[in-house]
């Protein structure tokens, strides 16, 4: 896709996080606030202290300009954009997320404990799906140009059911929206869940668990 279309794309994208924005981050109080990450040695309540001098530099960002590795276990790679990469977003109440898929990827059941997200298909076509707390799957086939809303904290995913590799883009709103996969949280935690409570869990046995967590590192 040309540089201008995909541009376009993203700014788009951005445009709808705007016009649907409703923060769960705490409104800022002032202009602006670059977060500074010199001062280690406190803990933090709720975003960063603000750097006293603010350049045009804390707030931009080029690192989603190109497509990331998807030669994993899952074939899809998220690359979650935060305050952490980009300090002017502090007390902002957004981040942005680039996630790459090979035909076939799947990026696997997870949530977002802190946001939101607008899921804006670039490229290709995948199908993304959330599950609400009372076990109800919406599930839809979203193609390029097109978004998918996914509600704060509740488990989603998106799989690319083509022959050809897709790309979204993702909006949050939080400066530090989280990211917990189910399965790496259940069989990939340190220390270990126990392997007894896994296999009850699921009603499998000791050696799927741990086929389950040796696929996973793979
Ligand atoms: C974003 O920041 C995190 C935390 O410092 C870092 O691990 C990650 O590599 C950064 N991502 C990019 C694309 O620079
Ligand atoms: C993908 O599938 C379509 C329709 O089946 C086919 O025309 C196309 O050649 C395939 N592309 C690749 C890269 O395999």
């Amino acid at each position: 896709m040309a540089t201008t279309n995909y541009l376009s794309a993203i700014s788009m994208t951005m445009i709808i996080f705007f016009a649907s924005y409703v923060s769960t981050d705490p409104d800022m109080l002032q202009d602006v606030c670059a977060a500074d990450f010199t001062n280690d040695d406190l803990i933090k309540l709720n975003g960063f202290l603000c750097k006293k001098h603010a350049s045009s530099d804390d707030f931009f960002f080029s690192g989603l300009s190109y497509p990331r590795s998807t030669d994993n276990t899952f074939g899809a790679t998220p690359t979650l954009i935060t305050v952490l990469n980009i300090s002017g977003l502090n007390t902002l109440g957004m981040a942005v997320s680039r996630i790459d898929f090979a035909p076939g990827g799947l990026n696997p059941p997870h949530l977002h404990p802190r946001a939101s997200e607008i899921f804006f298909v670039l490229e290709g076509e995948l199908e993304v799906a959330f599950i609400t707390t009372d076990n109800k799957l919406y599930y839809k086939p979203v193609k390029g140009g097109e978004l998918f809303v996914l509600p704060k904290g509740l488990i989603h995913f998106q799989i690319n059911r083509g022959n050809e590799s897709a790309v979204a883009i993702a909006a949050f709103n939080s400066q530090f929206p989280g990211i917990q996969r189910v399965p790496n949280a259940l069989f990939g935690s340190y220390p270990d869940v126990p392997n007894d409570v896994l296999a009850k869990t699921f009603g499998i046995g000791i050696n799927q668990v741990k086929k389950i967590k040796s696929w996973l590192d793979s």
